[in-house]
């Protein structure tokens, strides 16, 4: 009988598995019978951003935490797709951080030269999911979001795509509940124009406190306050921005830190991370893990442990993106069907006990991106996914880390060259600082807004404050 895939998600790991089993097609193979499932109505997951908050248009929580004037936080060439260059999407060079908008349409078009829409369902979410030892099959009952019918579909392996970055984590702080001003967690940002002239108070330490309070000084703010747990970020920030360690509790609109400091402010933004939740597992099925490099239980970071037949893709914290999940889409596919045999479970232990002793001993972000460089070298070479040179892109990724210690709002206006094509980023007509229309269009045909950058901020007061 031909091999039932059910696949949970089409954001680009769910998208990397599809085209994983076309490309195994392309060279003869023959393919499984391949369903996904995807709540949302295109394809895209976290690229495919809404204005919306909260509940989506069918009472679902809406899955994006993407925002207005996202532009990529690493450099494209650290995710650029080895069989899917950026030169050959944009027919150009083009720069090294791109917008939100620019990024979604590379990898649209990566999927749309393949035939793989058709295993799509959209507007169906995955609800309920019990698995028989027996028989070794999977049933997996699906929404439709648009009828409220449910189906149960059958499947002899399972690949669960549905990203960690969409349920918040949102803790609690003493008094909180007394501030006066807008609190929200940075899953329901969507952008920094109302930030103009406001003091802000972020808590957190990693990429979203960073971006979004670097958003805020861009439109405007009077002041950003950062606040850490464990260790403060320490680029050298503008002048209207500090970092401090954790609240302890709030009064009214003022915070209290632990260094014994207190400030008042108009907004809080809990950039707090957020939770691995798959409410359509059953908990034996379902991957707990904080947001690491290497979530244990998962061989070679895909296959789930005690039942060999259920794949998670992007599980991971995330150095590498679009590639990884290929890697990994890749391997996940030669494991399903039998071209890779797995050892037995105590040797798979063993291997992920390697693994998660390098994790607790990595010391520093150079360190945490050779890690990352290779698991992928593993994966890659394992597979007939076309290799890169994992060593120069691990090298850019230092580069890229030294920039943002050197200038955290100038990353972004610095060029990398590809690894793939060999091609050198262009300059971009307008520094990220001044860039306030983040559209395609804009972005690839300019001109250059730093003249409208001046007109804005004799409007606005904006770049008074830079
Ligand atoms: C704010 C933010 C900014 C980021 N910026 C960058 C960046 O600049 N560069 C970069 O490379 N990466 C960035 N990332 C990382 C991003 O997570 C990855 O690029 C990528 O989107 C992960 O792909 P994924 O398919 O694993 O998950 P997702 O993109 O989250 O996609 C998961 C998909 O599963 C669907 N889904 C969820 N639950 C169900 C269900 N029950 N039934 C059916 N479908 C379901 C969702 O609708 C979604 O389409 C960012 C992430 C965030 C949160
Ligand atoms: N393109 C972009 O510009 C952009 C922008 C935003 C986000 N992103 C992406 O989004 C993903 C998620 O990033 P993220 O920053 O949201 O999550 P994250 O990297 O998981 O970081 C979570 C942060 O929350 C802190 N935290 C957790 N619980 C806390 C508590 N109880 N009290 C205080 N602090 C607490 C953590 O502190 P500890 O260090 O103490 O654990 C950490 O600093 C990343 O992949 C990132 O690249 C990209």
């Amino acid at each position: 009988m031909t091999l039932r895939v059910g696949i949970i998600g089409a954001g680009p790991s769910g998208m990397a598995q599809l085209r994983a089993f076309e490309s195994a097609r392309q060279k003869g193979a023959a393919i499984p019978e391949i369903l996904c499932f995807e709540k949302q109505d295109d394809w895209g997951g976290q690229w495919n951003s809404s204005w919306r908050t909260g509940l989506d248009a069918h009472g679902e929580p809406v899955h994006t935490s993407m925002y207005r004037h996202l532009w990529s936080n690493g450099p494209k060439e650290c995710l650029e797709f080895s069989d899917y260059s950026f030169d050959e999407h944009f027919g150009r060079a083009i720069s090294s951080f791109p917008s939100r908008e620019v990024l979604f349409d590379y990898i649209k078009g990566r999927v749309e030269k393949s035939d793989v829409r058709k295993y799509v369902r959209f507007n169906t979410v995955a609800r309920h999911t019990s698995y028989n030892e027996d028989t070794q099959e999977f049933t997996l009952t699906v929404e439709n979001l648009k009828t409220n019918i449910t189906e149960t579909h059958v499947f002899d392996k399972l690949v669960v795509s549905t990203g960690h970055f969409s349920v918040p984590s949102v803790p609690e702080f003493k008094g909180i509940k007394t501030f006066p001003g807008e609190v929200m967690h940075a899953h329901d940002f969507r952008g920094a124009e109302r930030f103009d002239g406001r003091k802000l108070l972020m808590i957190g330490s990693s990429y979203s406190a960073e971006d979004i309070g670097m958003q805020a000084h861009k439109m405007g703010a009077e002041s950003i306050t950062f606040s850490y747990r464990t260790a403060p970020m320490g680029y050298e920030w503008p002048a209207n921005t500090v970092e401090r360690p954790l609240v302890t509790h709030f009064q009214g609109r003022t915070a209290y830190f632990s260094d014994g400091t207190q400030d008042d402010f108009d907004v809080v933004v809990l950039c707090t991370g957020y939770q691995h939740k798959y409410p359509f597992l059953p908990s034996g099925l379902s991957l707990k893990s904080p947001n690491v490099l290497y979530p244990g239980n998962l061989y070679k970071g895909v296959v789930w442990q005690q039942n060999t037949n259920l794949f998670y893709l992007g599980a991971q914290d995330q150095y590498y993106t679009f590639n990884m999940f290929d890697a990994q889409a890749w391997f996940a596919r030669d494991v399903m069907t039998g071209v890779i045999d797995l050892p037995s479970l105590a040797e798979r232990e063993a291997d992920i006990s390697l693994w998660l002793e390098r994790l607790a001993a990595l010391s520093n972000h150079d360190a945490e991106a050779d890690f990352q460089s290779d698991y992928l070298r593993e994966l890659i070479d394992a597979t007939d996914y076309p290799s890169f040179d994992l060593d120069a892109v691990s090298q850019l990724f230092k580069d890229w880390m030294h920039h943002k210690e050197t200038d955290i709002l100038g990353y972004r206006d610095m060029v990398h060259r590809s690894v793939v094509t060999g091609t050198m980023a262009a300059k971009h007509h307008t520094r990220w600082l001044y860039a306030m229309d983040d559209s395609m269009e804009r972005y690839l045909n300019g001109p250059s807004q730093e003249v409208d950058a001046e007109v804005f901020a004799e409007a606005s007061g904006a770049v008074a404050a830079r």
